[in-house]
């Protein structure tokens, strides 16, 4: 399949990019035209993506790399401002980093509840911060992870639903804040996509899981959705095509959760 040049001449950020949904972004806003900075902590990921990625790019796009976590204040700094630096500017924030854990409630210690809100949450408004000055120069746009999560509730997802509820009510926020400044943020709230995340949690529920509880959530015939489907997705809300949207929070599911 050929793809448009929609993101030709312009810089983006794609955190997550080493693996699942984040590398599909990667991959898909290249063969674009974009020049795409995936960041992550996953070094052999980030490896493998740059190879996918700059096998398809068209349209004088690029990837390149940075290893960092979304969590370390002085790091996120760092990384915006020498690809900044580097490219002269920023058209696209994409923050696709994030956790999956389940437990029991009663059994969730508040280190690990705080550790995924942290990530999840923390991890995208650090991105959001540093990235919003440049962006205001460019008038350009942010497009963040929510979830099925965060909406539906997800048995055994306690903190991570909590996580995801935050970065909807953090994409709706800014994106209020500045409407009148020409900064869009929207986000993707997928469900159910065939990723390493999804496949590692197939085996990850804790003892006594009531799976009945997810038999609303799935569809009848099990089938997944691809990382492509969310790519293509975040690639039209960062575009152009998706100039007249902001606040939005686009549930990429299958129609599991209607
Ligand atoms: N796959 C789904 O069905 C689904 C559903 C709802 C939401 N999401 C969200 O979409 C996003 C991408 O998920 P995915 O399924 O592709 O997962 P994935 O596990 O395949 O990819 C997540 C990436 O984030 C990176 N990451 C995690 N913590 C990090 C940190 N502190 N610093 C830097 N990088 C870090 C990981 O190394 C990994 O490469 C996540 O935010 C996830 O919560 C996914």
């Amino acid at each position: 399949m050929t793809f448009a040049s929609r993101f030709q001449d312009k810089n983006i950020i794609v955190t997550g990019g080493a693996s699942g949904i984040g590398r599909a972004t990667v991959i898909r806003l290249v063969s674009e035209g974009g020049t795409v900075l995936a960041v992550d902590r996953n070094a052999d990921g980030l490896r493998e993506t740059l190879e996918l990625a700059n096998s398809v790019a068209d349209y004088g796009g690029g990837a390149r790399s940075v290893l960092a976590s979304i969590t370390d204040e002085i790091e996120v700094r760092h990384v915006v401002q020498d690809f900044v630096r580097e490219q002269g500017g920023l058209d696209v924030l994409v923050n696709m980093a994030g956790i999956l854990r389940s437990t029991h409630t009663t059994e969730t210690s508040f280190e690990d509840f705080m550790l995924i809100l942290q990530i999840n949450l923390g991890g995208t408004f650090l991105f959001c911060r540093e990235a919003l000055p440049f962006l205001l120069e460019s008038q350009g746009n942010i497009v963040n992870a929510a979830s099925t999560s965060a909406f539906f509730g997800h048995a055994y997802m306690a903190a991570y639903s909590a996580s995801k509820g935050g970065v909807a009510a953090l994409t709706q926020a800014l994106s209020r804040e500045y409407l009148n400044r020409g900064v869009r943020v929207n986000a993707v709230a997928p469900g159910g996509i065939g990723t390493p995340m999804v496949v590692a949690q197939a085996q990850a529920f804790p003892e006594g899981t009531d799976f009945s509880l997810y038999a609303h959530l799935t569809r009848p015939d099990r089938q997944l959705g691809e990382p492509q489907d969310v790519a293509a997705a975040i690639a039209m809300l960062a575009c152009e095509d998706g100039a007249f949207i902001n606040g939005a929070i686009l549930r990429i599911d299958g129609g599991t959760h209607g």
